[in-house]
């Protein structure tokens, strides 16, 4: 059962697991994203471990502008009880993928460096913790409209720290973003995989609409064959990692086919030639000769963007790992002390707060008492300042960039009046667009 602090609005998103709603937050007054995933436990196992996997991640990367902020887990009524579970995340207006999809007009060139550095800066936070998404796409990219930008859905993520070999591996990285080391098979976790996939997102924001998506293969044959015909085959075969299987499969096919790598200026002709070089050491072959991350963010195309002090690092590194043969019923137990355990975390910063909240009225009690007895906040006011800040407690979404609207070509994102406008008329929750709660349990 959703508890009355929200009261649902719309669904806003489908993904693998079930919906995402928009809701608002009678505690914070704020609005959220619910995730609501029912009946997981009837689910298979390892769909089980992507959630728990996902909250686990979510708290780790908490406090980060560029990631979507966790703001709570509800808490099952009691551990019999216990058999769906709803991930309350800061609300975002949209996804790159709608704003792809439904802005007609090129982005200019400053929109697609701040999109590409917000992405980049988000993702060296997650790479400094030893985690890999494995799922950048275009989808799992949340905008708003100030423009502010977060990397969501962590699902299929692993901690390198841990070695965690990806056990299924069928379920990594949608497949247009798919690094071709992914596509054979290699049996590294290698961050590289990520910065495959934003350059495959970067490549569809240089598009000029329609957009296409840079290496759309219809299945796991014509991916490999689409990126070698855009890419090049590589001229010394080292070069290719995958399994034996994956390289057997390579061989087998390509060893007597040469392909050169395409002139992608002639690919992208309205790009500014940096942005071309960037997209060209991002898309290698070799996972070893891409790019990395900070070398993206330090690549002369992101000059105006690039400030290394304000990219920060995450200070604990996650390195989580499933015990190897866990029963379903111990991951229900893990999900349960998971999302008990975050809610005593809370309960902790709240007492923290309170307590610093009595120890500042203290001191100002003591330095007032023997000048003015009118300085001391009346009760009333005291009880005000508490409040406020026991909702302050939750991060809130960055809320600086709003004049970034004007990068946008002609109109801004939410003016376009071609699908866009949507975004203007985001529901108010006292209108009747409001979702009727039993439909969402029923979703
Ligand atoms: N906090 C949010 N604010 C706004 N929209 C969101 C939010 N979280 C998710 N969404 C929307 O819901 C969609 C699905 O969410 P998410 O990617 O987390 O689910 P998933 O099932 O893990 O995804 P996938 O289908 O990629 O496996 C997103 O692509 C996005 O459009
Ligand atoms: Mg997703």
């Amino acid at each position: 059962m959703l508890p009355t602090r929200y009261q649902l609005i719309e669904p806003i998103g489908q993904g693998g697991f079930g919906c995402v709603a928009s809701a608002y937050d009678h505690a914070t007054g704020e609005k959220v994203a619910i995730k609501k995933i029912v009946n997981l436990f009837e689910r298979e196992k390892h769909f089980q471990k992507k959630i728990l996997r996902e909250l686990k991640i979510l708290r780790h990367l908490r406090d980060h502008d560029n990631i979507v902020c966790l703001r709570d887990l509800i808490l099952p009524p009691c551990f019999e009880l216990f058999k769906d579970v709803y991930i309350v995340t800061n609300l975002m207006d949209f996804d790159l993928n709608r704003l792809m999809r439904n802005n007609n007009q090129p982005f200019t060139e400053q929109s697609i460096q701040y999109f590409l550095h917000q992405i980049l800066r988000g993702l060296k936070y997650i790479h400094s913790a030893e985690i890999i998404h494995r799922d950048l796409k275009p989808e799992n990219i949340l905008l708003n409209q100030d423009i502010d930008v977060m990397i969501c859905d962590f699902g299929l993520s692993r901690s390198v720290a841990h070695g965690e070999y990806p056990d299924e591996s069928k379920y990594v990285v949608t497949r247009w973003y798919r690094a071709p080391e992914v596509i054979l098979f290699w049996d590294q976790l290698n961050k590289a995989i990520d910065v495959w996939s934003v350059g495959c997102i970067f490549a569809e924001l240089l598009c000029r609409p329609p957009r296409q998506v840079f290496l759309r293969g219809s299945n796991f044959k014509d991916q490999l064959d689409l990126i070698l015909r855009k890419c090049g085959t590589p001229s010394d075969a080292s070069e290719l990692k995958g399994s034996s299987a994956g390289l057997k499969y390579y061989f087998d096919h390509y060893a007597n086919v040469y392909y050169p790598r395409m002139n992608f200026r002639e690919l992208f002709p309205d790009a500014n030639p940096l942005a071309v070089d960037l997209l060209e050491r991002m898309l290698q072959i070799d996972p070893d000769k891409r790019i990395t991350v900070d070398g993206a963010l330090a690549h002369p195309y992101l000059e105006d963007m690039h400030d290394e002090a304000d990219e920060i690092l995450c200070p604990d590194v996650f390195s989580y790992s499933f015990p190897a043969q866990a029963s379903m019923e111990e991951i229900r137990q893990m999900m349960y002390d998971e999302i008990v355990s975050w809610h005593n975390e809370q309960r902790m910063i709240e007492m923290d707060e309170r307590k610093k909240l009595v120890e500042q009225m203290l001191i100002s009690l003591n330095n007032n008492s023997n000048s003015n007895a009118a300085n001391v906040p009346a009760h009333g006011e005291m009880l005000h300042d508490h409040t406020m800040n026991i909702s302050g407690l939750i991060p809130h979404a960055p809320t600086s960039g709003s004049s970034l609207k004007q990068l946008f070509s002609p109109g801004g994102i939410s003016s376009n009046g071609s699908g866009m406008s949507e975004f203007d008329n985001s529901p108010n929750f006292n209108e009747t667009t409001s979702l009727d709660q039993d439909d969402f349990m029923n979703l």
